[in-house]
């Protein structure tokens, strides 16, 4: 167990299908103990171990981590180079552990602009794994929700321009295919660290009725006791999707005419 993880656990009752995640507070938590923000980021992996390995467990189908955002390219150069150096060295090192797991890995984001050393060691573990039928790990790199629904319409309006036919009679389920992930499905759970309480242009389509957890744990401290108390945040969730509590039928207190 992390040395800093708190003392409160046991396993939850219900385990989300799908779980989302923001990690956020990587550089807070370096800062206040002194540390690069480097450092944080490389601590912030450690989590992304012992996350994934205790969603695999716990029998969570799909982990969509947001391990960076479109915005994220206004960072310092350096803290992007070592963003992206960790992510490479991360992707290599962890590509054993994918296939003994049977973890299946996917990517969501403007894919293309990342560097293409980065490209090549995510294409590597996508292409290996591509049969692996135990968990969907995802990471969404260089992405942006609003980017993402822009460029589902992109995808619609040139489909339509090659068929030269009218606009689609567009179905949610149409509109779902031609997002960055045909197979993803709503998260159940999105997991937000660090305090902030918002979503920063994530899962913005998919997210519409999914429950939200925020944390002011830092990523790099969250490990597994802190996944159980979220998971158990969500197991006390009533889930309804727009519709009302089903009514509990009345008990029958007898009647007069019954009762003689
Ligand atoms: C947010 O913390 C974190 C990121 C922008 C990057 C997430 C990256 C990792 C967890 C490291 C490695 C990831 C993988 C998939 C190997 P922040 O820097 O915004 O923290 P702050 O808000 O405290 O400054």
């Amino acid at each position: 167990m992390h040395p800093q993880s708190k003392q409160v656990d046991s396993l939850p009752r219900e385990v989300p299908r799908h779980v989302a995640v923001i990690m956020d507070g990587n550089g807070r938590w370096a800062k206040r103990r002194g540390f690069s923000r480097s450092r944080g980021h490389s601590e912030g992996a450690e989590s992304v171990r012992a996350v994934v390995s205790e969603c695999r467990r716990l029998g969570v189908s799909q982990l969509t981590l947001y391990a960076f955002s479109t915005e994220n390219w206004k960072r310092p150069a350096t803290e992007i180079h070592f963003l992206m150096n960790l992510l490479g060295r991360f992707l290599a090192a962890e590509r054993k552990g994918l296939m003994k797991n049977h973890i299946r890995l996917k990517a969501i984001g403007r894919l293309e602009a990342l560097p293409k050393g980065v490209r090549a060691q995510l294409q590597k573990s996508i292409d290996l794994s591509r049969d692996n039928d135990g968990m969907i790990l995802r990471l969404a790199l260089n992405y942006g929700g609003r980017q993402e629904i822009m460029d589902a319409a992109r995808k619609l309006a040139i489909e339509a321009r090659r068929l030269d036919a009218d606009p689609p009679e567009l179905t949610e389920a149409e509109f779902r295919r031609v997002l960055y992930d045909e197979e993803m499905t709503d998260p159940d759970l999105m997991i937000r660290t660090g305090g902030e309480t918002r979503m920063s242009n994530f899962l913005l389509w998919q997210c519409s009725y999914t429950e939200l957890y925020f944390t002011p744990i830092c990523w790099p401290e969250f490990r597994e006791p802190e996944l159980h108390e979220a998971f158990q945040s969500y197991a006390r969730r009533e889930r309804r999707f727009g519709a009302v509590k089903p009514e509990r039928p009345h008990a029958r207190t007898p009647s007069v005419v019954e009762s003689r």
